[in-house]
């Protein structure tokens, strides 16, 4: 039985390949790459007496960082991690600022001292706890620390006293660009109240709890969207336009509000920011994201025409690349989106623009122009910074 069910699936997957449609191209993803993590992270956690689970809080915690992170700073390689702690319960305690642990041993150490146990208070304000959190925030950016470092906050909490009450605070942290984790800290079965509440005060879709099978890999890939970022005045291709908690994408645009012919469109891509290049659409979502943004923006007018990394030559058309790697041929994607009648066989109609329909305003599609033509609005792309991308400083 099983063995039939086998043969048919292979039998299936040779089929697919034989008839699969062309390669398609991939828009770049996130760096994942633990290793070399870079962040500050503070760990706030819920240590009163109902809290059972402090072995596995202190077990999951470790192996977050047991892919290789660098933890600490050091003085020929950025690419680190900085870890701080604080417990609270009726009271909160910062055990240690960012600048405390210089390796995963004395964070291991610290933890397994200071997370052995829970303590013998009842009460559990969160809210202290994210107050201690600020201070060494605080602490940190007043001294002009790593401020090209994104911040996340890891929350353990159990159902304390007053989680509806560090609503507004955790709300004007995530206001200022850091990210919180939160991870519910129970052994019960009713967690319906705790996990609603915790989803409120986490950033997105962060909210785990620690039964969680996965809890280590979620916690993993949410510092690896985190530390996934584009400078100022760039936007982040994600999977979704309308929500800001969608994935990431390793990929940030750029709309060009200043018209240029295609060339110096192309140029100024590649002298904007770390070798960019005109943008490369392979597939609806993308194109209807870079369509989206320019809509979303005042700086631009409609109708939308702007210049893209469509390229003619020698019989085919390609996508721009970086600087010294070669162009993406179009013809091995499957999805297009030439206009009627377009692309028109022309020997100088040879660089492409997306150009919107004036009886269907909700659509652009591709069109070929001449090289030396009108100039367009344009939209640059590059990739992001992330743990294969260190980024000096906020604004680069
Ligand atoms: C991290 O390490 C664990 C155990 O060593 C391994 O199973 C997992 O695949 C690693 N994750 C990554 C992203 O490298
Ligand atoms: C962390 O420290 C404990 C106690 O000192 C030790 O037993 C354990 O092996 C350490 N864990 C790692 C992953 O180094
Ligand atoms: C933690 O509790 C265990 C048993 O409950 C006890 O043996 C141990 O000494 C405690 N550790 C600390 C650091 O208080
Ligand atoms: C659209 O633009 C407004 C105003 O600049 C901005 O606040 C909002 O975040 C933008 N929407 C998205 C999804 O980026
Ligand atoms: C514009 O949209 C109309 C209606 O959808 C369609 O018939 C026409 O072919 C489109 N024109 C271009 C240039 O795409």
């Amino acid at each position: 039985m099983y063995i039939s069910v086998m043969f048919v699936g292979l039998f299936g997957m040779f089929l697919f390949a034989e008839s699969a449609d062309p390669i398609t191209y991939l828009d770049r993803h996130c760096g994942a790459d633990l290793s070399k993590l870079w962040l500050d992270v503070i760990f706030v956690v819920d240590n009163s007496r109902a809290v059972t689970c402090m072995d596995r809080v202190r077990k999951s915690i470790l192996k977050i960082f047991n892919n290789g992170t660098i933890i600490g700073t050091s003085e020929d390689n950025p690419r680190t991690t900085r870890i701080s702690l604080v417990t609270y319960n009726k009271y909160a305690e910062i055990i240690a600022d960012l600048n405390q642990f210089e390796s995963f041993d004395d964070f291991n150490k610290s933890i397994s001292i200071n997370l052995a146990n829970s303590s013998t208070l009842d009460e559990s304000y969160l809210i202290k706890g994210l107050e201690s959190a600020t201070v060494v925030l605080e602490k940190s950016s007043l001294a002009g620390e790593r401020l090209n470092y994104k911040k996340v906050i890891v929350i353990y909490a159990s159902l304390g006293d007053d989680i509806l009450l560090a609503i507004p605070l955790a709300d004007r942290l995530k206001a200022d660009g850091i990210t919180i984790i939160a991870v519910a800290e129970t052994s019960g079965t009713d967690t319906g109240k705790l996990d609603f509440w915790l989803d409120l005060i986490s950033s997105g879709s962060m909210s785990f709890t620690i039964q969680d099978e996965k809890l280590v890999q979620e916690i993993q890939d949410s510092f690896l969207q985190t530390n996934c970022f584009c400078p100022n005045g760039w936007v982040q291709l994600r999977t979704s336009f309308s929500d800001m908690h969608s994935y990431r994408y390793g990929i940030c645009l750029s709309l060009s509000p200043l018209t240029a012919i295609w060339r110096a469109a192309r140029l100024s891509c590649r002298n904007q920011w770390r070798n960019g290049y005109l943008v490369n659409e392979y597939e609806a979502n993308k194109h209807n994201y870079v369509l989206e943004s320019l809509r979303n923006s005042s700086l631009f007018r409609s109708p939308y025409t702007y210049y893209i990394g469509l390229t003619y030559s020698t019989g085919s058309w390609y996508w721009d690349q970086p600087e010294g790697s070669s162009l993406r041929k179009v013809d091995n994607q499957q999805w297009k989106n030439w206009n009627p009648g377009y692309p028109i066989p022309s020997s100088t109609q040879t660089i492409g623009v997306n150009v919107q329909n004036v009886t269907d305003e909700s659509e652009t599609g591709w069109q070929n122009e001449n090289a030396m033509g009108e100039a367009h609005y344009y939209v640059c792309e590059v990739a992001s910074c992330d743990t294969d991308n260190y980024c000096e400083t906020e604004n680069n």
